[in-house]
């Protein structure tokens, strides 16, 4: 049975999402709107359709899908609603910043330029400052089953959008593409002031976060939970205080874990680990950022403390400015306080 004074809790307390993929976000029914407006033909004939095909054995199932659904993205318009229609449902859960992946190879390959989904998603995120006062970044990350002068090429088409981009990340097929593959793209990157993460330990082993850690020195692990087969490693990452943006749904839809009930995110609070939740790609996970919290505590039985510190932890990970980090994490604990 849900329950709802749980999600109030949840919604009541000021929340940054981390790990979120903007064209995981695209709704079946926008999906349909938006090859209408194109005119474009669906792999599917309906969105029922469409939703019966989301069912994933591995991470692989998913891409595949995700990137054919993505082929609808045409125009800044296109981005710029998909987008908003993402801010509209966090400021519903209680978000109040997000940090956003967008993967312009998937555009670019399919000949969209680069400046419709920039600007599109920049609109969209000052539109979501203006009317819905949730601030944001952006992050370009790259496609790791592609080749590293891809990824070059594609930081040098970003040039013109460098000072509006909050940093780099690495995603898509991780088994077989380690972060060593792209070392050099990322440190150029870091090079040109960008924040720097990668992908790793969702399927790929403790060596890939190894990898991360040591030799692209990340300002933040996506996912992460291979990183608790190795002591050593979890050891390391306890003490450089590395945020782990972590996607409790996600990983059940892909069966990363078989249930949520043996998810790791409470054994990774426990090790003193600096855990948060997050969506990933809620249009296709079943669930945006207060179901993850939501369906997580239940099958876990986090404490309301343990909660209020997921929702700090968004915060300290988060690459705002010191000051508005120092605010928020004011208003979580009045929050929480308030509540318990
Ligand atoms: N791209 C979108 N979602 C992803 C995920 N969970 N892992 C890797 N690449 C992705
Ligand atoms: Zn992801």
């Amino acid at each position: 049975m849900p329950d709802d004074s749980l999600a109030d809790f949840v919604r009541r307390l000021p929340k940054a999402e981390l790990h979120l993929h903007i064209e995981g976000t695209l709704e079946p029914e926008l999906m349909f709107a938006l090859a209408r407006r194109n005119g474009l033909s669906t792999p599917y004939p309906t969105v029922e359709a469409l939703r019966a095909a989301y069912a994933f054995s591995r991470l692989q199932d998913f891409l595949d899908i995700y990137y054919q659904g993505a082929a609808v993205l045409l125009t800044r318009a296109d981005f710029h609603d998909l987008a908003i229609a993402y801010f509209r449902r966090l400021a519903a859960d209680g978000g109040v910043h997000a940090e956003i992946f967008f993967d312009p190879q998937t555009h670019t390959y399919r000949g969209v330029p680069m400046a419709e989904a920039v600007e599109g998603l920049l609109s969209a995120m000052d539109e979501a400052k203006a009317t819905l006062g949730v601030t944001s970044g952006l992050i370009l990350s790259f496609l790791r089953h592609l080749d590293e002068a891809d990824a070059f090429a594609t930081l040098e088409q970003a040039r013109p959008w460098l000072s509006r981009l909050t940093g780099v990340g690495l995603d898509s097929s991780e088994l077989g593409h380690p972060p060593a593959k792209f070392a050099r793209v990322l440190a150029a990157a870091r090079d040109l002031g960008l924040k720097v993460m990668v992908h790793a330990g969702e399927e790929g082993p403790p060596a890939y976060v190894w990898e991360a850690v040591d030799l692209i020195a990340v300002d933040r692990i996506d996912h992460g939970n291979r990183a608790l087969e190795d002591p050593a490693l979890v050891r390391r990452l306890v003490a450089d205080g590395t945020t782990l943006t972590v996607c409790p749904l996600s990983n059940l839809k892909l069966c990363v874990v078989p249930d949520l009930a043996a998810h790791p995110l409470k054994r990774m609070l426990d090790l003193g680990l600096a855990v948060t939740v997050n969506s990933d790609d809620p249009a296709y996970f079943g669930g945006y950022l207060l179901e993850n919290y939501v369906q997580t505590a239940q099958a876990l039985d986090l404490t309301r403390g343990e909660i209020a510190r997921l929702a700090r932890n968004s915060f300290s990970g988060s690459f705002l400015p010191d000051a508005d980090k120092a605010r928020w994490l004011a208003a979580v604990d009045a929050a929480a306080g308030e509540l318990t």
